[in-house]
């Protein structure tokens, strides 16, 4: 097994391995290169729902997402579909998956089931590196803060997307909800600090009202979202993705009008996050 840089400041590339057929020495491996890099990217894989599945449920336990269908395949496996005649895709914007539950997602295994002829790329972002490289005075003011986290204003009855040509797709309108988490968290495995906000779902610091903590937030936000810490990935036939939801954010572009994409996602579940 190879694992190599992908970018500079973002990503590992891993080679040389099935994830469908994974040797216990070769899961150990990957075990640790997921914790090492927090995101990882696999090309020329022959990974079918069932085996995508069985994949996920040796690397830790599935959690199932609120609002996406399911494939039909299985109630584990979440469909991030767009169709040709949709113009709104999910996850268009910088975010973290399921950052707004008590005990948010580990990490997110994404397949590449149908794909337009360009575009469509997912952009990562390091948020560990990103934490590292802040000014110690931001370290300093973000320490002790805490964030709360929604999914209200996406899913909601007067949420984003249900004004969107998606809204037909999603379901749990009525399972919104929130929960705080702090600003800096101790990463469970790579015991790093980590900046755990996000455009997505963080809505305000704790105890600060939101035009308080936009500006905050807003700057934050700049600060990750510069190219030493952000990289995209360009999705082929047989590509995987699995990042580790505590230490980075992804979006998928939206430059594929007129042309339907269809991904797979098994979300794994995580545990309480700590501050740092
Ligand atoms: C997601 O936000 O989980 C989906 C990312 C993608 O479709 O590239």
């Amino acid at each position: 097994m190879n694992v190599t840089p992908y970018s500079a400041g973002c990503g590992a590339l891993v080679s040389g391995i099935q994830l469908a057929t994974l040797s216990d020495n070769e899961m150990t491996s990957l075990r640790d290169a997921f914790a090492e890099h927090g995101l990882l990217f696999f090309r020329d894989q022959d990974l079918p729902p069932v085996e995508h599945l069985r994949f996920a449920e040796r690397f830790g336990s599935i959690v199932i997402n609120k609002f996406f269908k399911a494939t039909s395949d299985s109630s584990k496996i979440a469909e991030v579909r767009k169709e040709k005649t949709q113009q709104t895709n999910i996850g268009g914007g910088w975010h973290t998956d399921h950052s707004y539950d008590e005990i948010p997602a580990m990490g997110s295994i994404l397949v590449a089931r149908i794909l337009p002829k360009t575009g469509g790329d997912t952009e990562f972002a390091n948020l560990a590196a990103a934490y590292d490289a802040l000014p110690p005075a931001m370290k300093k003011q973000i320490a002790n803060l805490r964030a709360v986290h929604s999914n209200e204003h996406l899913y909601g009855e007067n949420g984003v997307y249900r004004h969107t040509d998606l809204a037909e797709q999603l379901g749990g309108m009525d399972r919104v909800g929130d929960a705080t988490h702090p600003v800096v968290i101790k990463h469970p495995e790579s015991g790093r600090n980590v900046l755990y906000v996000n455009p997505g779902h963080t809505i305000q610091f704790e105890g600060w009202d939101f035009a308080e903590s936009r500006v905050l937030l807003d700057e934050l936000y700049a600060h990750v979202n510069q190219p030493q810490f952000t990289c995209s990935f360009n999705w082929l036939p047989g590509s995987v993705t699995f990042w580790d939801n505590r230490c980075t954010w992804h979006q998928a572009k939206n430059d594929y009008q007129g042309e339907a994409r269809l991904m797979h996602r098994i979300t794994l579940a995580g545990t309480a996050l700590a501050a740092a």
